[in-house]
This record gives structure tokens, C-alpha cells and sequence, in this order.
């Protein structure tokens, strides 16, 4: 795992927006997995700049969203669908039959479940996959005791992180109960993995998922298992971390053949 500390957020979605772009010039027809917590979009920001001012061209490009709310419609404020649309997809010149989010409103849940998972698979896999983290470790809405092997499915929430998300809603009972999420064992088939994450609030969670043991009581920390994670943090979530200045050499010390 490559662990990059940048002073603040708005380095860290820099730094990320610029491994997007990188992944993209040497695949112009990626399939990016994308994440739609409040974490990420900073990033968004930084990516429609980069293809308002240095032409990143999104036409080649497919997105996978990780989750969706069960049984909020797509035009609900709150449903990923609108998040998406509103912070990302309706400033760069992505092709809408491009984006693929789970339909929260199916009738036939497990089916649609079996849908999406085709639809990547079809397409030759996610490339990229990006990643914010729940205060309890959740990714995706793979809350704790998630299996480290599951698919995409139908998911309960944990009262925390309905609590957690309340904030974009008009009140805590308005936050749906169910979720449609790729499961932890659909992220981790993706060919790479960014998790981006900042804040004080986020430093307990990102020692455990960088240091901790591997277990289904912080999925994010399944990633220690991929051949190719990056997370990205500021110096706030990293303040917790036995091997910061480790990490923080290691990345200054990088060749640059590497990449980034
Ligand atoms: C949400 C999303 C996740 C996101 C996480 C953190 O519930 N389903 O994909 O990474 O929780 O959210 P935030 O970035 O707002 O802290």
C-alpha cells in the first residue's frame, strides 16, 4: 500500500485528480469506479477544472458508482444519482449511457445486483476505483462485519452512518434504512485503489485501515490486501499513524519512472 500525506484537502484532491488524469492518458477508455461521499467531492472540482482548462476528455470513459440509496428516486436531492449529476457529470463531457449507478428503485433488487455486476465485467472491469472511508471503516456502504468477499447487494445501515449522512438530509428519519452497494469482494477486483480521506475526525479510521489488522470490523482495511492501493490523506487523518514519517520518505524518496 503507498500511503502519499499532503498538507491539506485540497492538496489531497489535487494529488488525486492528477492520478485520475495519469490513469486516463494511458487509457483514455478507463472504467473509473466512483464514490459520491462529501469527501470526494473536492476531487470532482479539480477534475472538471482539468477538463475545462487542460482538455481531460471524459468521452472514452465509463463510471461505475459504488452505491445507491434503496427506494429514494433518482430525482430525490439526496439520491447518489442527483449527487453525481449535480457535483461531477453534468460539467465534463461523459456520455450518459457511460454512467452506471445502481437502481435504487428496482422491484427486483437481487436482480439488479446481478445486472450491475455484468455490466462491469462486460466492459473488462473497473481500472480505477476511488474510495472514501466511514468513520467506522465502512467502504462503499459495506458497513463493519461486511463479508471481505462479498458482491454487490442489498445492505442495512448502521444507525451511525445514518446518522452520519443525515446532515444532506431534511431530518434522521428521512435517511433511507437499505442501500444497493458493490460489495467488498466486487472492490477489490478492481485493478487499482485510491482512498482519499481528510480531517481529524478521519484519524482514527485511517490508522486502523493503514495499521490495523485485516478484518470485517473495518472493511476498508481489506485494501491492505491489493496489489495496487494508494491512499491519500492529510497531514489531520495521518496524525494517528505509527509510520507517518516512514511513509512521508518513502514518498519523497520515490523514482520518478514510477509515476505517481
Ligand atoms: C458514505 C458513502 C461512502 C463514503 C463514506 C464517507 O456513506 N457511501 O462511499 O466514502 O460514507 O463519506 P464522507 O466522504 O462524506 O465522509
Amino acid at each position: 500500500m503507498e500511503v502519499v500525506i499532503q498538507q491539506d484537502p485540497d492538496k489531497v484532491c489535487k494529488y488525486a485528480a492528477q492520478v485520475v488524469a495519469e490513469q486516463l492518458s494511458r487509457k483514455p477508455a478507463s472504467v473509473l469506479g466512483l464514490a459520491a461521499g462529501s469527501s470526494q467531492l473536492g476531487l470532482y472540482r479539480e477534475l472538471i477544472r482539468m477538463h475545462k482548462e487542460d482538455g481531460l476528455d471524459f468521452s472514452k470513459v465509463n463510471t461505475f458508482n459504488l452505491d445507491e440509496y434503496a427506494g429514494l428516486p433518482p430525482e430525490h436531492p439526496c439520491s447518489y444519482h442527483t449527487v453525481m449529476s449535480r457535483n461531477f457529470f453534468d460539467y465534463i463531457n461523459i456520455p450518459r449511457a457511460n454512467i452506471h449507478i445502481p437502481d435504487g428503485m428496482s422491484d427486483d433488487i437481487p436482480a439488479e445486483c446481478q445486472r450491475y455486476e455484468a455490466a462491469m465485467r462486460e466492459l473488462g472491469g473497473i481500472d480505477l476505483e476511488m474510495l472514501g472511508v466511514g468513520a467506522d471503516g465502512h467502504i462503499g456502504f459495506n458497513e463493519p462485519s461486511s463479508s471481505l468477499g462479498s458482491r454487490t447487494r442489498l445492505k442495512m445501515l448502521t444507525e451511525k452512518t445514518r446518522y452520519d449522512n443525515s446532515r444532506f438530509f431534511a431530518s434522521f428519519d428521512e435517511v433511507p434504512r437499505h442501500v444497493i452497494t458493490m460489495g467488498v469482494g466486487t472492490i477489490m477486483d478492481s485493478r487499482m485503489v485510491m482512498l482519499i480521506a481528510f480531517g481529524k475526525q478521519k484519524a482514527d479510521v485511517v490508522s486502523k485501515l493503514i495499521e490495523g489488522p485485516v478484518t470485517a470490523m473495518v472493511p476498508a482495511s481489506v485494501i491492505q490486501f491489493h496489489p495496487r492501493a494508494k491512499v491519500i490523506i492529510d497531514e489531520a487523518a495521518a496524525q494517528k499513524l505509527k509510520l507517518k514519517q516512514y511513509y512521508k520518505w518513502a514518498f519523497e524518496q520515490k523514482p520518478k519512472w514510477q509515476g505517481l
